[in-house]
């Protein structure tokens, strides 16, 4: 049985911050920021914002009432989790309208939660060929003001429905994962912000990727030749360019060659977006899908989680994939977004909505938002 992602939607928060003027006001060379981190826009989300919201409002953009009605599986990827134990996954029942007769979780290990969910979702589906499942990534990358992580934020939200005899990627099955206890990123529950060792975990990630493709081929006896494009967890586009440079004189030029010009449609939209922590290896895919990709082409996808879990997989473009793709709208999305000076990002930044806060709908520019804290409860709606 076929296996895979049948639609995939992403949402972004309204407001971003432009890059270069990131840059001026830390006293930074742009080029650093725009060619050596590889980043022109940050993504900024609203205090109303957070990962039940922006779930919500990816997942609206590609469920149908049918989908809803044969969903099985929901699962939500996180590490900007809102509730030490109700899982943001049961937020979304009433907002999305979703039938009871769901199993539903929410899934943690940093940026790898929303492979864990996919691969689950796969094997959940080829145990209920006719179910379908909802896995969603969603997160806000926060490092905090003036740190060197600063440049490497971003929020936002990808949403896919898994099912059998998918229309946009097959799933080969063919997989390679590993773990180990490192210290690179990580964000106690205290804090809002994540603490890293950024030059460590650019170390341990690369490592990652060279050590899974060794595995790969030994296992699968596969090639470069194999595949047209690696898609790479990419927190900042430099991140997988790295990645990919270790393959530069170990592979055919022509090979390097079209894999680079691949790689550069597929971090167009990380470009204007910033991190998306778990959702950013998808948020490449949706990139590549709508700038580049042709039917029936092999992809190799490399997913990072600090702390750290790794797994490289391998999916096929389905034909016909571009008719399932809402391209005009996500392109709508991006562009039609307002531009933040980096004061009001400064200011927005500090704010905390405590117990008691009631958030005006006339002033919510996001379907979902946060409405309420009532006896410390989050409380969300839905724009009329
Ligand atoms: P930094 O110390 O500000 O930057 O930290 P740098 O000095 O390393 O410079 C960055 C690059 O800019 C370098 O290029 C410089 O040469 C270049 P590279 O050597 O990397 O190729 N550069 C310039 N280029 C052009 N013109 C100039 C110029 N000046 C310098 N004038 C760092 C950067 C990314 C480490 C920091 O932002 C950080 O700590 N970020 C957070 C950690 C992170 O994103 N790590 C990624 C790997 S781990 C991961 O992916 C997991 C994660 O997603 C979390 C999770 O799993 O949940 C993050």
């Amino acid at each position: 049985m076929d296996i895979g992602i049948d639609k995939i939607g992403v949402y972004v928060p309204k407001n971003y911050i432009d890059i270069v003027e990131l840059a001026r006001a830390r006293n930074v060379d742009p080029n650093k920021f725009t060619i050596g981190i590889g980043q022109d826009k940050q993504a900024v989300p609203q205090p109303y914002e957070d990962a039940v919201t922006m779930a919500a409002n990816s997942a609206d953009s590609i469920l149908t009432a049918e989908d809803k009605q044969a969903l099985g599986l929901l699962i939500v990827g996180t590490e900007s989790s809102i509730d030490e134990s109700k899982s943001s996954a049961a937020f979304l029942m009433d907002l999305l309208d979703l039938p009871e007769d769901i199993r539903s979780f929410e899934i943690k290990q940093a940026c790898y939660g929303a492979t864990a969910g996919l691969q689950t979702a796969v094997d959940f589906v080829s145990q209920n060929p006719d179910k379908k499942a909802l896995v969603i990534a969603s997160d806000i990358a926060r490092y905090g003001i003036k740190t060197p992580g600063e440049v490497t934020q971003g929020a936002g939200s990808v949403a896919m429905i898994v099912s059998q005899n998918p229309r946009v990627l097959k799933l080969t099955r063919k997989s390679v994962y590993m773990t180990r206890n490192v210290g690179d990123f990580w964000r106690p529950t205290f804090s809002k912000t994540a603490f890293a060792r950024g030059k460590f975990s650019n170390e341990v990630y690369v490592d990652f990727f060279n050590t899974l493709w060794k595995k790969y081929q030994e296992k699968y006896s596969a090639t470069i030749d194999d595949f047209s494009t690696l898609l790479f967890h990419i927190p900042y586009t430099k991140m997988g360019t790295k990645a990919l440079r270790t393959l530069e004189g170990k592979i055919p030029d022509t090979k390097y060659a079209e894999l680079t010009e691949h790689y550069q449609a597929s971090i167009k939209f990380s470009r204007e977006v910033g991190n998306l922590y778990t959702g950013s290896l998808y948020l490449g895919l949706l990139s590549y899908l709508t700038n580049a990709a042709q039917s029936n082409e092999e992809l190799l996808l490399f997913s990072y989680g600090s702390g750290a879990v790794g797994e490289l997989y391998s999916g096929e473009i389905q034909a016909g994939f571009d008719t399932i793709i809402d391209q005009n709208s996500i392109l709508k999305m991006l562009d039609n977004r307002q531009k933040m000076s980096i004061a009001d990002y400064e200011k927005m930044y500090q704010i905390e909505y405590q117990n008691g806060t009631i958030v005006d709908p006339q002033a919510v520019n996001s379907k979902f938002y946060l409405s309420e804290i009532k006896e410390n409860e989050r409380l969300y709606k839905k724009l009329k």
